[in-house]
């Protein structure tokens, strides 16, 4: 198989890319920005001409939540117009193209896990921007997996799990909030879910729901970190209800995985255990 992976200098692409490694039946194309700007239609299609592609697995976004409400339109640009120019290039190419979706596409009204099923209603530029990219694979693009991931994190990159080690090897004292519940997810786990479901090549199409299992606030996921690092001095930890941002976020964005397992066989671990997995 050949497989395309695009915005592969971000945190999902370089998790994938040491995910590889594990399946070498498989041609990897790892693609940063620089290589190919998903907003330009000639480079894609220069692309796709030079090579004939299995399966595009599409992590490039812009994903900075507080920025987008700032930078709508570069939001927009990214997350829905390049979603936009993969899929029709996709289709034309019979290519299997692979979205990565949020479940900040869910308001979090809701009190049990989001299922496929549920109504998507973004509350954020952000979530709004990646919603439109999924209406665009639905309608560009035959053959298309959406998987609607949560609250990433890995060594790589800017996430909570990064700025939660930093600030204990700093000393800092950190303010973490209570007020949303979701379930973080580790990039490697998602990685070798999103590489399980091309080895399958089956034609069971459409949206499936990815995360690690179980639930966590902000400050469980900090407090889960803290106990498992020796130097952390958990009095600098304090428990907050409310952390005010500029985006809206969903209280509420667990999501139902059932789907994904029933399909597909493959049930990620608790996100406890793959938290001590990263740590060790
Ligand atoms: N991070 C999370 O908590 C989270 C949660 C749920 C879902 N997701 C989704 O998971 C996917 C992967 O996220 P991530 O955490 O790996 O994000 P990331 O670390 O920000 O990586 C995204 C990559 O896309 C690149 N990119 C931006 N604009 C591009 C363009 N026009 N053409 C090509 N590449 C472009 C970025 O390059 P630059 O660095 O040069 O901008 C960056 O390398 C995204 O679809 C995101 O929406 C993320």
């Amino acid at each position: 198989m050949k497989i395309l992976i695009t915005g592969a200098n971000g945190q999902l692409g370089k998790c994938i890319k040491d995910t590889s490694i594990n399946y070498p039946e498989h041609d990897f194309f790892f693609v940063g920005r620089e290589e190919l700007d998903i907003t330009s239609e000639d480079s894609i299609s220069n692309l796709f001409s030079n090579y004939c592609f299995d399966y595009c697995i599409n992590t490039a976004a812009y994903t900075q939540v507080e920025q987008a409400e700032v930078n709508k339109k570069q939001a927009f640009l990214v997350n829905a117009k390049g979603v936009k120019n993969l899929a029709k290039q996709c289709k034309k190419s019979n290519t299997v193209l692979i979205q990565i979706s949020t479940d900040y596409v869910f308001d979090g009204k809701k009190r049990t896990p989001y299922t496929e099923e549920d109504q998507p209603n973004p509350i954020n530029v952000y979530g709004t921007s990646k919603l439109k990219g999924e209406m665009f694979v639905k309608e560009f693009c035959e053959k298309y997996y959406i998987i609607r991931t949560s609250w990433l994190y890995s060594n790589y990159g800017h996430n909570f799990y990064n700025s939660i080690i930093k600030s204990v090897e700093e000393g800092r004292g950190l303010k973490i909030t209570t007020e949303q519940t979701g379930t973080p997810t580790n990039a490697i786990d998602l990685s070798e879910a999103i590489l399980k479901i091309i080895s399958f090549n089956s034609n069971n199409f459409g949206v499936f729901h990815i995360s690690n299992t179980g639930k966590s606030t902000w400050y469980d996921f900090a407090k889960a970190i803290f106990d498992q690092i020796e130097q952390a001095n958990m009095s600098k930890l304090e428990k907050v209800n409310y952390f005010s941002t500029f985006a809206e976020r969903p209280v509420f964005s667990v999501l139902n995985t059932e789907k994904f397992t029933e399909v597909f066989g493959f049930l990620l671990p608790s996100w406890e255990k793959s938290l001590k997995k990263i740590i060790s």
